[in-house]
C-alpha cells in the first residue's frame, strides 16, 4: 500500500497516468467532509458531461482542495480541454495545486487564487461548462456573471441545489425560468445537481 506522500513524490514529475491520477483523487476522499467536496457519483457525472460534450473550456466557481476540479481533470486530459478554477482561500488554493501536480494534470489546470466575483466579469468566454459550487447566497451573482459566456449546446452545473436550496431560492428561480436554459436536476447525491442546458 503507499501512502498519499509517498505517491507525491512519485506523482509530482511523472507524466499523466490515469489509474494514478484516479488513486491520487480516491485519496482525497478522507477530507472530504473537511474539504466540502462533492460526492463521487456527481463527480462521475462531471466526468460524463465533460467527456460527452468534447469540451475544451470548463470554469469552476470554488475549487476548495481540488477533488471536482480534478473529474473534469481527468476527463479533459482526454478532450485536449482546459480547466480555469478560482478559489478565494490560500490555504486551500495551495492544496490544491498541490493535488493537481500530484495527479500530473497541472499542466491543464489554470487554478486562481481570487474572489470569483471579481474574476468573473474579467473572464473572456465561451465556456463549454461552468460548475458554480462556492458562497451559496451568491449563486445568483455567478449565474448572471457567466450565463452569457456558455456556448449554445453547453451547460452550467450548480451544487447544493437540494441541501443548500434555501440560502440559494432566487438563482434556483432563475434557472428555472431563464429562456436562456432548460434546468433539469440530478438528485443522486444528496446534496443535489442542476443542470442548465443554454439554448
Ligand atoms: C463547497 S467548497 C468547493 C468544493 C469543491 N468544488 C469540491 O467539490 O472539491 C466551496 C469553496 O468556495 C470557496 N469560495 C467561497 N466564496 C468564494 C468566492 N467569492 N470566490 C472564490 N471562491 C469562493 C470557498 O473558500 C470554498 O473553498
Amino acid at each position: 500500500m503507499v501512502g498519499p506522500s509517498l505517491l507525491l513524490v512519485l506523482l509530482s514529475s511523472a507524466p499523466f497516468n490515469e489509474p494514478a491520477a484516479r488513486a491520487w483523487l480516491e485519496s482525497m476522499r478522507k477530507d472530504a467532509r473537511r474539504n466540502m467536496s462533492v460526492d463521487p457519483v456527481d463527480g462521475a457525472y462531471f466526468y460524463k458531461v465533460t467527456t460527452e460534450l468534447k469540451a475544451k473550456r470548463v470554469l469552476e466557481i470554488g475549487t476548495s482542495t481540488g477533488y471536482s476540479s480534478g473529474w473534469f481533470a481527468l476527463a479533459l486530459k482526454k478532450t485536449g480541454g482546459k480547466l480555469i478554477t478560482l478559489e478565494i482561500d490560500p490555504d486551500r488554493h495551495a492544496e490544491a495545486l498541490k493535488n493537481f501536480e500530484a495527479m500530473g494534470v497541472a499542466d491543464i489546470v489554470d487554478a486562481r487564487l481570487c474572489n470569483a466575483l471579481v474574476e468573473l466579469p474579467r473572464l473572456e468566454g465561451p465556456f463549454d461548462i461552468v460548475f458554480i459550487d462556492a458562497w451559496k447566497p451568491d449563486y445568483l451573482k455567478y449565474y448572471e456573471l457567466t450565463v452569457n459566456k456558455v456556448r449554445p449546446g453547453g451547460v452550467i452545473l450548480a451544487h447544493n441545489t437540494t441541501n443548500a436550496a434555501g440560502p440559494m431560492r432566487s438563482f434556483l428561480e432563475r434557472i428555472q425560468k431563464d429562456p436562456a436554459v432548460r434546468t433539469e436536476f440530478l438528485q443522486e447525491s444528496i446534496q443535489g445537481l442542476s443542470i442548465s442546458w443554454k439554448k
